[in-house]
């Protein structure tokens, strides 16, 4: 754990809770309205001036600096905390106006002017020259100011720049990777369509809508625009950091976000820190919202921060859809169940005007009689119940394998036999059954280490480089199960098909090669039957598997495929490998990952019926576990609106929030949730 946030969870002394506070839209007449809301609703940190740019600096080099020393003055003396963003995500008029250069290209040639925001070329000098000014201008004077806790880089980090700067910047990022043209048309397959290059001034961005450019060149764009981002953010970084050293400096992330690496970029951080929207109006918004909280937790292996989360509904789909009464408290509950540190919101106070006005807000137009307000100083007041859960881990037994390169390589680039792989859709499809049989899983990537889990999930792993691949031969050698799906191993990370083909890297894992990949038609569905007499259908994709050393779990039982292997199990050493060549229904997926999950020993967190005379676990309970050195915290969450469940947990424990002993079953009503401790088990002697 960094010692920067150790400092801060002892300044915090539980779980953060509050949110983004822009007093710079306000008469000063609010902010003691506010500030005295914020107390009473339990809020004890803030994020400042996020979008502040043209408050803190209206004109190049002018600083007025006077209403944000009132407003850190103002929340220190009521004990609440700041985590200062430096502005930069929302660059100013001015500098847009006489730096057009400054502005970002899109990929088809139109500038994208100013009046949102985001409105920024990453690799532009003038505007990183400006950047810097103001965050060092913001981190001399409030570095040692005693509200701060916290430094916010930005925001939400991803415009993608066509400009001659970022042409240059690119060719900059491929000398240093290549180092010669000729390493780097070997990397590209530059044979093809004549596409050799004979000197660096030749080599620019894609041009993606005009035309099907060369694959690895996409490839490569794509990681070099996740680093000129990363520029950004630590350019800023240690800018603060030179001014002190001690207070944690983050950005905040997105759910399933295409455009940054964020396994490269949480190592950069302090702290991995979340925005997320699940939408309320689609039933299972919390699975995919499970998922990415994983993935949070994963990037550092430590808790992270929920950043941003609305109160309510939000303002940018086209229809936004309210969460209902007790949906947000249970959002809340649910990243902290999955390692957040804090509950932070989108926006303190809800913006009169502007793009957000109809956002919501802790505190909406409505004021402190609304639904929502309610709720928010509820969840505001309950939180310190369970304040002794804060920091504490988490174990899981099963890995899920996500990865940004091998996301790019299916996503970014033409020419695969299909070319509508939704990835974050896919993973989620691996992860959802085992998320319903209550299993904790961690996400990884190709560099994570494997040998702590007793299995890995490996859904469409299209890219992967050599490194990786003896990982998880090395992981199967020694015991360990491999599920992996169709079209996985094809390519290595310069997007060529690994020779001899297929599946070139993982023929030894799954044991057969396969001669042709088979995208199905639209509506066409096979069905599958399975050894041990089950069935299920499948659709989009099939392959012409020929087993070598494996054995066949599944075949097709009609169609083009019919009595050709669907499913394989092939023995590694002393671990097991199974491949799964077509897209199985849901029952027929759960059914594969669950088999393969038990019989690798993995335990899911809540036993449920295997505790004298309890029920099932339903699959609309969530459970999770966290623990620290003194105490286990099991976290349930019913996502049932209709529907009370009761559930067999071990005696000895107690309920946080109502502060009551478990002794027998414990009934969950609909959207409930609860914390139950349990005394840490003694170390084994
Ligand atoms: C986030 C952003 C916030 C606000 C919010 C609305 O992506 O960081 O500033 O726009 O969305 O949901």
């Amino acid at each position: 754990m960094s010692p920067r946030m150790d400092a801060f969870r002892a300044r915090i002394g539980g779980f953060a809770f509050g949110g983004d506070y822009n007093p710079e839209q306000w008469d000063r007449g609010v902010w003691d309205e506010d500030v005295k809301l914020m107390r009473q609703a339990g809020v004890n940190l803030v994020t400042l001036g996020v979008f502040a740019w043209a408050s803190l600096e209206p004109e190049p080099g002018r600083f007025t600096f006077g209403w944000l020393d009132e407003a850190m003055d103002l929340l220190h003396a009521n004990g609440i905390s700041v985590d200062l963003a430096t502005p930069t995500a929302a660059p100013p008029a001015w500098l847009a106006h006489e730096h057009p250069q400054t502005l970002p290209v899109t990929d088809d040639g139109h500038v994208f002017g100013f009046g949102s925001r985001l409105h920024f070329d990453p690799t532009s000098a003038v505007y990183r020259g400006h950047a810097a000014a103001i965050t060092r201008a913001l981190a001399e004077r409030y570095s040692r100011h005693p509200a701060l806790a916290m430094w916010h880089i930005g925001n939400e980090y991803g415009p993608v720049a066509y400009t001659p700067g970022s042409a240059s910047a690119f060719r900059a990022w491929l000398r240093r990777k290549y180092g010669d043209l000729d390493t780097l048309n070997d990397a590209w397959y530059t044979r093809f369509w004549s596409q050799r290059y004979t000197s660096w001034d030749q080599v620019c961005p894609p041009e993606l809508p005009r035309s099907w450019s060369n694959p690895a060149r996409r490839l490569d764009f794509t990681r070099f625009t996740s680093d000129a981002l990363l520029e950004c953010f630590t350019a800023e970084r240690d800018i603060v950091r030179a001014c002190r050293d001690d207070i944690p400096v983050l950005t905040n992330f997105m759910r399933f976000y295409q455009r940054a690496d964020y396994w490269r970029w949480a190592r950069a951080e302090d702290a991995v820190a979340l925005d997320i929207y699940p939408d309320p109006g689609q039933d299972d918004s919390h699975v995919a919202a499970a998922l990415n909280f994983d993935l949070m937790r994963s990037l550092r292996a430590q808790p992270w921060i929920l950043m941003e989360q609305a109160a309510s509904a939000v303002s940018q789909w086209k229809v936004n859809i309210p969460k209902s009464p007790g949906r947000m408290r249970l959002g809340s509950y649910q990243a902290i169940a999955h390692g957040a540190d804090s509950v932070l919101f989108f926006q303190w106070r809800a913006s009169r005007g502007g793009h957000e006005r109809f956002h919501s807000a802790m505190l909406p137009h409505s004021g402190t009689g609304a639904r929502t307000w309610k709720e928010v100083a509820a969840l505001g007041g309950e939180l310190p119940r369970i304040a002794a859960a804060a920091g504490s881990g988490t174990n899981a037994e099963i890995a899920l394998f996500f990865d940004w390169d091998a996301w790019w390589g299916l996503t970014q680039t033409h020419g695969l036999p299909r070319n509508d792989f939704d990835y974050p859709a896919l993973v989620t499809e691996h992860y959802r059954p085992l998320f319903h049989a209550h299993h904790a899983i961690d996400l990884i990537c190709s560099r994570s280490a494997l040998s702590r889990y007793r299995m890995v999930v490996l859904p469409n792993a299209y890219l992967v480089g050599d490194r990786f691949v003896r990982a998880l031969e090395d992981f199967a050698a020694g015991g360990g199960t491999l599920v992996c799906s169709f079209f996985s191993g094809v390519v290595d990370e310069n997007n060529q098909v690994r020779q001899p083909a297929y599946p070139g890297a993982f023929r030894g894992l799954i044991g057969a090669y396969i001669d042709e990949y088979w995208p199905a038609r639209d509506g066409e569905e096979f069905a599958v039957s399975f050894a041990d007499g089950t069935t299920c259908t499948a659709d989009w994709w099939q392959e012409s598997i020929h087993p070598e050393s494996a054995t066949v779990m599944a075949s097709y039982a009609g169609g083009d495929f019919a009595g050709r292997p669907a499913v394989l199990s092939n023995t590694m050493g002393a671990g097991r490998v199974v491949y799964i060549g077509t897209r199985l229904d849901r029952p027929g997926l759960a059914a594969t990952l669950l088999g393969a999950a038990t019989a690798a020993g993995a335990r899911p967190v809540i036993a449920g019926a295997g505790m004298p005379g309890a029920p099932e676990v339903p699959e609309f309970v969530e459970a999770t576990r966290r623990a620290n050195d003194c105490a286990e915290y099991l976290f349930l969450l019913n996502h049932s609106a209709t529907d009370s469940a009761v559930i067999g947990v071990e005696p000895g424990g107690t309920d946080l929030i109502t502060a009551t002993p478990v002794s027998g079953p414990l009934t969950l009503p609909p959207l409930a949730v609860a914390v139950l401790e349990y005394p840490a088990a003694p170390p084994a002697t």
